[in-house]
């Protein structure tokens, strides 16, 4: 028998969406990404991996299986947020909560234990129950976990984590997809369940391309604008319950606060009687928010006007001038508009459209939407107003989140009876002709009318 070649076998593996090659070529054929193929040593799966083999399980019966209020889920989930958003700050606090019930490991491979620590005494964690471990070798956390058998472990980041049988620097594809599945092995196997942090990328995806999400259990997102002190916590994905629910915090020197009304916190500072400004219903998750839509429409300095918009998809906002233009004759083709979502917000549900546009078009006329009035409603190419999903759990907020918010429009299916008179419902997109002109903004003028009907040439 010849004796067995000990040249590693490599291959080069796309950095952006996993796959692996025997040559290097310029261009993966399968992401289409430039530059993207990195040379990484392959292993043959090791034959009983690193740490102490367990037991072969056997199968039982679903219905014995014990229920999981008295036992640990041994899930994987995966945290995800940009640098500096509050990943760190916000498994340290859960941490701290569940070392009450017993003891919680907590891996840091980008801080040092000192600099864990100072984050803890910050928040006012004493944590007797938390044991921190500055580590970046996968086997040594693995035995770390086996030998602790944590409540509950926390992998800060899985960027940093790396595994020996694996030639590629931290970070790397091949890296990642090791150490992601030998920790759901031990998550699994030994019954621990444990979140790991991982970095978004420029294109945001999590911890590099997305092979980890298909792996872990639950996949979380921390969102939020660098500079607003709110950050909004969503699941993308989750094996074991709904993605619907989201938590919503305030970041601040003692940690991430949860905010119980965040309306109340997004209206505070609304400056009412304002050109541009609109109350919109929106939902995030299951709970309804009430939050403040901002426009500025000035004439245009250069050519080419700008389009600047923070915490909604830019080019849902140029469809929407577009309509603007071609259904309500509201043209701001010689002006620059800037849309805002204050408070740091990013909003993506099309029912804010209509809130948007009578946003906009108050802030092209210059005269102020009626601010006690919220505005929801997903607008069609053909200026139609499209009705929207769950009117029912938006309308208790708009009237009893602040109290601020007194009637609102909406597209006529979308419609739910209404038990008081406070909450009015349209017959027509804007019914009466105190609420026509002042859903365009433009009181007292009979408005532009393009095609009768309800939609938003109605406005
Ligand atoms: N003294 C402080 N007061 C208020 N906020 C603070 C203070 N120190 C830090 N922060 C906030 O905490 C954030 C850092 O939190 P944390 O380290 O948990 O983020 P991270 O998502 O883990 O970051 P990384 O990606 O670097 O790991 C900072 O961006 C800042 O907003
Ligand atoms: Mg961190």
């Amino acid at each position: 028998m010849p004796p067995r070649s000990t040249t590693p076998k490599t291959a080069f593996v796309c950095q952006q969406c996993g796959n692996d090659y025997p040559k290097w070529i310029g261009k993966c054929p399968s992401c289409g990404g430039w530059n993207t193929l990195v040379e990484e040593r392959v292993v043959a799966p090791v034959k009983g991996r690193s740490g102490a083999a367990r037991s072969p399980r056997q199968p039982i019966a679903l219905d014995q299986v014990p229920p999981d209020a008295e036992v640990r889920i041994p899930t994987l989930v995966l945290l995800g947020g940009d640098p500096g958003i509050g990943k760190s700050s916000l498994l340290m606090q859960a941490s701290a909560s569940l070392s009450a019930r017993g003891t919680v490991l907590y891996v840091s491979g980008e801080e040092s234990a000192a600099q864990v620590k100072l984050r803890a005494r910050r928040f006012g964690i004493d944590g007797g129950n938390i044991l921190l471990l500055g580590e970046t070798d996968l086997a040594s956390v693995i035995e770390a976990i086996r030998r602790t058998k944590p409540l509950f472990c926390v992998i800060d980041s899985i960027q940093t984590m790396s595994s020996e049988d694996i030639a590629s620097a931290a970070g790397g594809v091949s890296q990642l997809r090791e150490c992601t599945a030998r920790l759901l092995e031990v998550a699994k196997g030994d019954d621990v369940p444990i979140f790991l942090v991982g970095h978004v990328t420029k294109e945001g995806n999590v911890a590099g391309p997305r092979v980890l999400e298909h792996i872990v259990d639950a996949v979380l997102y921390l969102e939020g604008e660098r500079f607003h002190a709110f950050r909004v916590l969503r699941a993308t994905k989750n094996r074991f319950g709904s993605t619907d629910e989201v938590g919503v915090f305030e970041m601040g020197e003692s940690g991430l606060r949860e905010v119980m009304n965040p309306s109340e916190v997004f209206l505070e500072e609304r400056s009412r009687g304002v050109a541009g400004s609109v109350v919109v219903p929106t939902i995030e998750g299951t709970r309804p928010l009430l939050v403040e839509v901002q426009a500025l429409v000035t004439p245009t300095s250069f050519g080419l006007p700008r389009r600047t918009v923070n915490g909604m998809d830019p080019q849902r906002i140029a469809l929407l001038l577009a309509v603007l233009t071609k259904r309500a004759g509201l043209s701001s083709g010689s002006h620059d508009v800037y849309v805002n979502l204050v408070g740091g917000l990013r909003i993506r549900e099309p029912a804010t459209d209509l809130g948007v546009a009578v946003a906009v078009a108050s802030a092209l006329r210059d005269h102020p939407a009626d601010p006690r009035t919220v505005f929801l409603g997903e607008l069609g190419l053909g200026g139609e107003l499209r009705r929207v999903q769950r009117l029912a759990s938006r309308s208790p907020a708009s009237r009893t989140a602040t109290a601020r918010s007194s009637r609102s429009s909406a597209p006529r299916r979308s419609a739910m009876p209404s038990p008081d008179r406070a909450y009015q419902t349209s017959k027509r997109a804007y019914p009466s002709s105190h609420d026509r002109p002042r859903a365009a903004g433009h009181p007292g003028r009979r408005p532009h009318r393009h095609r009768s009907g309800p939609g938003l040439a109605a406005a």
